[in-house]
């Protein structure tokens, strides 16, 4: 069974958004889109609270989440208990953020980073397992 990506952004993420769709189409990902649906401003805590919401319950093992910067959307699914999302804008980011940190969300910033990084971010982060061991310790110490 494929395991579906849940997706999020506010306006200043939503084209990278579209890009992203378009690449895990291309690859046979399936994915399911939080919103936003368009450029018209909005509030990126609506659209991350949904996916971090998804992530938790086990609808999207995973997901990608993106706003101008990706401070606001990653503060914002942070939040959630079992959400350890991480700010990537280079591939070696991401895939130390499965590796050492288990990541279950990507965050991007949409405003600050090319289609073509961002493609890299994407096959990193789908792809690299977490290693476990030393930073199981360290991710179980995390909630407060
Ligand atoms: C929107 O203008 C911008 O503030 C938002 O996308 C994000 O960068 C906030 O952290």
């Amino acid at each position: 069974m494929k395991k579906t990506i849940g997706l999020a952004s506010d306006h200043a993420g939503f084209p990278l958004k579209e890009h992203v769709k378009e690449w895990l189409t291309a690859r046979g990902y399936e994915y399911k889109d939080f919103g936003t649906h368009s450029t018209d401003s909005c509030d990126y805590p609506q659209f991350g609270h949904a996916l971090a919401s998804a992530v938790e319950s086990g609808e999207c093992p995973m997901g990608i989440a993106i706003c101008g910067t990706g401070n606001g959307i990653n503060m914002t699914v942070n939040h959630h208990k079992s959400i350890r999302a991480a700010l990537c804008w280079m591939p070696e980011i991401a895939t130390l953020a499965r590796q050492h940190n288990d990541a279950n969300i990507l965050v991007m910033p949409g405003r600050f980073i090319d289609d073509e990084t961002a493609e890299k971010c994407l096959d990193t982060f789908l792809n690299t397992t977490f290693e476990g061991g030393r930073h199981q310790r360290r991710i179980d110490a995390i909630p407060c």
